[in-house]
């Protein structure tokens, strides 16, 4: 089944943003190794998060998720006590839950068989399973991706197949002790930074993650919330073994940017357009896409700042003549999830925009640099892909001012979706995608968020889902 999108301009609005993923998940994980109670509000209902929560009751932590979106979690402290010696866990599609949690688990003192669906089971491990052994962790995985998921990349962008890797399900066994080490990471991971930093609360002396960039700093913030004890100074993140963590008590989790960011490109390239979006984080090492907007020329202001454990603002977007700009490799784990509508308003940028050092894209949801490059090029775009360096890859989008629309598909990935849906919202005629599930990832509320636009503009209530004669 397929689903329409009419071309929209002239919108002039204030939309509302879920709460971010990112902090959703890890605000979950910090409240469940703390004794007591935290309110977290709001809570991010997405499938992902969902997965999390999933997790944290099987593990045997009371956590209600109220219909307002607040989360009450009663933790036990640092060492869960599942109701069964062997815990069955269920990470669904998300990474993020498998990845950092496992952090978590390398610590406790119970078997574990961490499973994920096959979308999941294809992505790999290696990169948390490694480093957790180091600290003696005793953390295995499967040597293959045998539950591949259709469309999957089965090479790396150099075009070798995915092997010597690990892959889920994972077992998790418990080991008397952690070991305290220094990590310099190969490639700049959230996910395996933060997998090191929970596991390094449960070691015998310090842990140290040295990274080649920025990531997003959302697991030092938390842990500093905590008052766990941990030092940050550039790129180096010290902490050491607690025994315990304290609650703050309540915790409010603000926008999603990576959510905003597709109203934001919006704004910018639907004609006459203004969309303000309330309270969105603002953490510098999420908002890179912001800097790359407006070297772009792109028309945005961010206003109301307020500083907490995460800042955030009001962000203001405009329509805006976008001109093509050149995104370094460091800037891109500041940016990670933004690179496929940066694509799309790279597509409508007078000149031409180069996105290097991208080759992390061909392992998330999908090969987002393939997902992308096919829909964007189907639609007409003069978009190319090309090894940039020895191991990496880059993108070249060569822009003009309009489209027709076309047919795209999602290859079941949340991110290509939603920047394929803003592209042809910006198309002079009607397009379709294959696929909307897929969203429900991150964003549940993205269709109902851009087809109220179209009823908000005129009486045609155009843009959700309806079946498409193509
Ligand atoms: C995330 C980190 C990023 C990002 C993912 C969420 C996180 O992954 O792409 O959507 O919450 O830590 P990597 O760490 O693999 O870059």
């Amino acid at each position: 089944m397929a689903f329409i999108i009419k071309p929209l301009s002239g919108i002039k609005t204030t939309v509302t943003i879920p709460p971010d993923k990112s902090i959703s998940h890890r605000a979950l994980l910090m409240a469940s190794l703390c004794k007591g109670k935290t309110v977290i509000k709001p809570f991010l209902r997405s499938n992902d998060t969902l997965a999390t929560l999933d997790c944290m009751k099987r593990l045997g932590i009371s956590a209600e998720l109220r219909d307002d979106n607040t989360l009450i979690v009663e933790g036990k402290g640092m060492l869960y006590l599942p109701p069964v010696p062997t815990v069955n866990l269920y990470a669904r599609e998300s990474g993020t839950t498998m990845r950092i949690l496992s952090g978590i688990l390398a610590g406790q003192k119970f078997d574990v068989l961490f499973d994920a669906e096959p979308s999941l089971a294809r992505r790999p491990m290696k990169r948390i399973v490694e480093p957790l052994r180091k600290m003696g962790a005793n953390i295995s995985g499967s040597p293959s991706a045998s539950r591949l998921a259709e469309g999957s990349p089965r090479r790396t962008p150099r075009g070798e197949p995915f092997k010597d890797n690990i892959f889920p399900p994972l077992v998790i066994r418990p080991v008397k002790h952690l070991k305290g080490k220094t990590f310099k990471l190969e490639i700049a991971s959230a996910q395996v930074k933060s997998a090191i930093l929970f596991a390094s609360l449960y070691a015998d002396k310090k842990t140290t993650v040295i990274e080649p960039f920025h990531s997003r700093d959302h697991t030092e913030r938390m842990l500093k919330l905590f008052k766990a004890k941990i030092k940050i100074a550039g790129r180096k993140v010290t902490c050491r073994p607690v025994k315990k963590l304290c609650t703050p008590g309540k915790i409010f989790i603000p926008a999603d940017f990576s959510s905003a960011a597709f109203l934001i490109v919006l704004a910018l390239i639907l004609k006459k357009s203004a969309v303000t979006i309330k309270n969105v984080n603002i953490n510098p090492t999420r908002c890179g896409l912001l800097n790359v907007l407006k070297r772009m020329g792109a028309k945005i202001k961010i206003v109301n700042k307020r500083a907490a454990y995460e800042p955030y603002a009001d962000i203001i977007a405009e329509a805006s003549r976008l001109k093509g700009a050149t995104v370094k490799r460091e800037e891109i784990p500041l940016m990670i999830d933004e690179i496929p509508i940066l694509c799309v308003a790279a597509a409508f940028a007078q000149g031409i925009t180069r996105i290097e050092g991208i080759k992390e894209l061909r392992i998330k949801e999908t090969d987002r640099i393939a997902s992308m490059v096919s829909n964007l090029r189907g639609a007409g775009v003069d978009i190319a892909d090309k090894p940039d360096g020895k191991d990496d890859w880059m993108m070249i989008v060569k822009g003009k001012e309009s489209y027709d629309g076309a047919h795209f598909v999602s290859h079941h990935d949340h991110r290509t979706a939603m920047s394929m849906i803003v592209f042809a919202m910006a198309c002079g005629s009607g397009s379709s995608i294959d696929d909307l599930s897929c969203i429900d990832k991150s964003f549940p509320e993205f269709v109902a968020t851009v087809s109220n636009l179209y009823t908000l503009r005129n009486p045609v209530g155009v843009g959700h889902a309806r079946p498409s004669k193509k």
